[in-house]
């Protein structure tokens, strides 16, 4: 098993990672908590696959469980159904001492974690990701949120989870687009923080090289993730490095209506886009922007988009990252260090399209 601590004073927790920790969840979870009931939060895919597992090994460390569960997607992140998962909550008799259990992709995790963070002014959760993505991202840092019709994310908190169980057993059986689309993340981990973990995913040589390899690559991009939580919980310096790629990434993935990429592939075409462009503005050491397409394109991931640029620029303007007129550009300056450029939405537009040619301010 390979521990990883998110020291964060009285909200540090621990990160566990196993091979088969589904099994043993309850007695995992017994070890977080003093619990009666634990209600599990996930979507109709996720429960008909693991469901039965989890609570059997939850009801022998004997919690009493409730499964409350919604149709697997996007389209569920809502808030009529989180008004849903609240009913169920209070229907289940859930006190403050009991336990919320999130078991899924990101759609259980941050709509299930928004749920406790704000039921009874927040109850105690545990993270069981299941998707690749959500193994090395969404899981941990304790960002929680619903979607709103005019974008999402738009309802959130910061809700530190007290514990994340990941059994990396559960994403080995996934259709390789699906880990592809988590390999985008572990890429961009690579870039902004660690040459270490970028060569780790270079010499990577086929998928059964990468099935081996996934344990590895989950711990050390959680490693990354947890230390960067630490010192940057709240999202106001750090932290934003994770959006590497992702303020284009987020507008391809929403120029096509989420239909055509997934988040891995669009922000593995916002990686790309960026770092051609600061290359070429001589903000990049030289060769890095075809090595990290090199990298994208081995794990089959796009790196042009056939969206237009003004399209993307035009979806990008309405991101909520941006603060006033201003927007903070993550770019690389070599393969393993990233770095902030604050400006503003006219001079990215004006980045982008190659016009402008010295950093911001
Ligand atoms: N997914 C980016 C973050 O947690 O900050």
């Amino acid at each position: 098993m390979k521990k990883i601590r998110v020291n964060l004073r009285k909200y540090s927790y621990d990160i566990q990672i196993e091979r088969g920790i589904l099994e043993q969840a309850g007695e995992r979870m017994r070890q977080i908590s003093g619990a009666e009931k634990a209600a599990v939060i996930t979507d109709d895919t996720v429960n008909a696959l693991y469901g039965d597992r989890l609570e059997e090994s939850m009801k022998e460390a004997g919690f009493a469980v409730r499964r409350i569960s919604f149709p697997a997607g996007e389209t569920s992140k809502t808030l009529s159904v989180l008004d849903r998962v609240y009913g169920e909550l209070a229907d289940f008799g859930m006190t403050r001492s009991d336990l919320a259990v999130t078991l899924g992709g990101g759609v259980p995790g941050d709509l299930g974690g928004f749920a406790a963070a704000t039921y009874l002014r927040g109850i105690p959760l545990v993270q069981i990701p299941t998707s690749f993505l959500a193994q090395i991202d969404s899981s941990v840092g304790g960002k929680v949120a619903v979607d709103l019709p005019m974008g999402k994310n738009l309802v959130g908190s910061f809700y530190q989870p007290a514990g994340v169980l990941i059994d990396p057993d559960l994403i080995s059986s996934l259709p390789v687009r699906y880990l592809h689309d988590g390999m985008a993340e572990a890429v961009k981990y690579g870039c902004i923080k660690s040459i270490r973990l970028f060569e780790l995913l270079e010499r990577i040589q086929d998928r059964e090289e990468m099935h081996r390899k996934l344990e590895q690559i989950i711990y050390e991009c959680c490693m990354i993730k947890a230390r960067i939580v630490e010192r940057d919980e709240y999202d106001l310096g750090e932290r934003m490095q994770l959006n590497f790629g992702h303020t284009l990434g987020h507008a391809a993935e929403a120029f096509f209506h989420y239909e055509t990429y997934t988040h891995g592939e669009g922000v593995a075409v916002g990686m790309s886009m960026v770092t051609e462009m600061s290359e070429k503005q001589g903000l990049t050491k030289p060769g890095t922007a075809a090595r990290l397409e090199t990298l994208l394109k081995k794990f089959e991931l796009p790196i042009h988009t056939e969206a237009p640029l003004e399209d993307l620029l035009a979806l990008a303007e309405h991101d909520k990252k941006k603060r006033g007129d201003d927007l903070t550009l993550i770019i690389l300056s070599c393969i393993g260090e990233a770095r902030p450029m604050r400006m503003h939405f006219a001079d990215f537009q004006k980045f982008m399209k190659g016009e402008m040619h010295e950093g911001g301010h």
